[in-house]
């Protein structure tokens, strides 16, 4: 799938929509973390609320990266030095997007087969390059 303009609108719409349930982050870490008592344990010494804030805008950096924004690569690089610390499996970030959209689905009164696509696709991608190497982000994200 290509994203169009229009769609990265509508992104930032489900993902606003989504937010303004006020129970957005709280859905989703609460599933995640639930998901396995590998994810429970990594997460064990986190400032969750701080996190939660710290996703929130890390999702809408996601469109900006999709949307080739100069800059937004050092951010994903910055993401992706963080995460390589934990050695996460490939698996658990499809646990992550799957619970992500979940959540979504939950908080967005209007989420359809449409709004999960694009979140799909936006996240698709940023997993991608968040998961090939804190190095080769930096670069392959240009
Ligand atoms: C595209 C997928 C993901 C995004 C956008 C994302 C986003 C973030 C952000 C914004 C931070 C804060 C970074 C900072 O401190 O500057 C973070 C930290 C973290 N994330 Fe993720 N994350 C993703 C996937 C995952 C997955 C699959 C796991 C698996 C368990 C995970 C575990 C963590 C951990 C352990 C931290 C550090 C928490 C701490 O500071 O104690 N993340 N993530």
């Amino acid at each position: 799938m290509s994203i169009s303009e229009q769609d990265l609108v509508n992104f930032h719409e489900s993902l606003d929509r989504a937010s303004s349930s006020g129970k957005f982050m709280d859905v989703f870490y609460d599933g995640f973390i639930a998901s396995s008592i590998d994810v429970e344990m990594i997460f064990k010494d986190t400032d969750m609320d701080r996190l939660k804030r710290k996703l929130k805008s890390s999702l809408h950096m996601m469109t900006m990266l999709v949307d080739n924004e100069p800059g937004t690569e050092m951010y994903v690089g910055h993401l992706a030095r963080v995460h390589d610390r934990y050695n996460i499996p490939a698996e658990m970030f499809n646990v992550w997007m799957d619970l992500l959209i979940e959540a979504v689905r939950v908080c967005d009164q209007e989420f359809d087969v449409r709004t999960e696509n694009i979140w799909r696709e936006v996240i698709g991608r940023g997993i991608a390059i968040m998961t090939q190497g804190a190095d080769a982000k930096v670069i392959e994200a240009v």
